[in-house]
């Protein structure tokens, strides 16, 4: 399993690189907002910023709702680094650009996926990553895990090479659970990550050896 860090803030993402387990990074444009970056300019060189301080995937999401505005957008976003994924919204001329990127050698996030439906679209247009945001499930008393298995489910009896991106991930136990379920990758903030370190038996077992150690040195 994946995992990406879903923020725009450099100091999370540096701290996530070093822990060793990042797989990459996805961003949206109230990300940015959160972190201060805005203007084009900024945005562009706020991604690049991004790409060099992780090895893997870096998700940049168009801005435009129109095919040929995604795709003059997508374009100058794939130009900025190799490790750029163009993020477009689940919509008709998302899905148009989704296609035009993949039959032109363009890896693609296809985001804002609520349904089973949706995803099953994103697959047939070659997305590489479909971004189910389960946490915004939840937040309106619909199992956002549910949508995982269900996905799972339909790429695998497809062979789907699509890659599940659990998205709006919240808390540790979302993590463990998408797991479970395989999802290929899943995207949260950095207490989701750090948060699975945490047990107090590992606290109080660590702390019972060092005083041990010290007894007999
Ligand atoms: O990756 C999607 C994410 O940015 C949305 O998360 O917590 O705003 O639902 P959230």
């Amino acid at each position: 399993m994946k995992f990406f860090i879903d923020t725009a803030n450099l100091d999370q993402i540096r701290e996530a690189q070093a822990l060793g387990v990042l797989d990459g990074v996805t961003t949206n444009p109230s990300l940015m907002a959160k972190e201060g970056i805005t203007g084009a300019n900024n945005i562009l060189k706020h991604y690049v910023d991004i790409c060099n301080i992780v090895d893997g995937d870096v998700s940049a999401e168009v801005i435009a709702t129109d095919f040929e505005g995604m795709v003059r957008e997508g374009e100058a976003l794939a130009a900025l680094h190799p490790q750029i994924v163009v993020k477009l919204p689940m919509i008709a001329d998302g899905i148009k650009a989704c296609k035009y990127f993949s039959d032109n050698g363009i890896r693609t996030n296809m985001t804002l996926v609520f349904s089973a439906g949706q995803a099953l679209l994103a697959a047939k247009a070659g997305a590489t990553y479909v971004s189910p945001f389960i946490g915004r499930l939840d937040d309106i008393s619909t199992d956002g895990l549910h949508l995982i298995s269900e996905i799972r489910l339909i790429y695998d009896n497809y062979e789907f090479e699509t890659e599940i991106l659990a998205a709006s991930v919240r808390h540790t136990m979302h993590i463990i659970d998408c797991a479970k379920l395989g999802a290929d990758v899943m995207t949260g903030p950095l207490s989701s990550i750090i948060g699975l370190l945490k047990h107090p038996l590992t606290d109080s077992g660590l702390a019972q050896f060092l005083a041990d150690y010290k007894k007999g040195n």
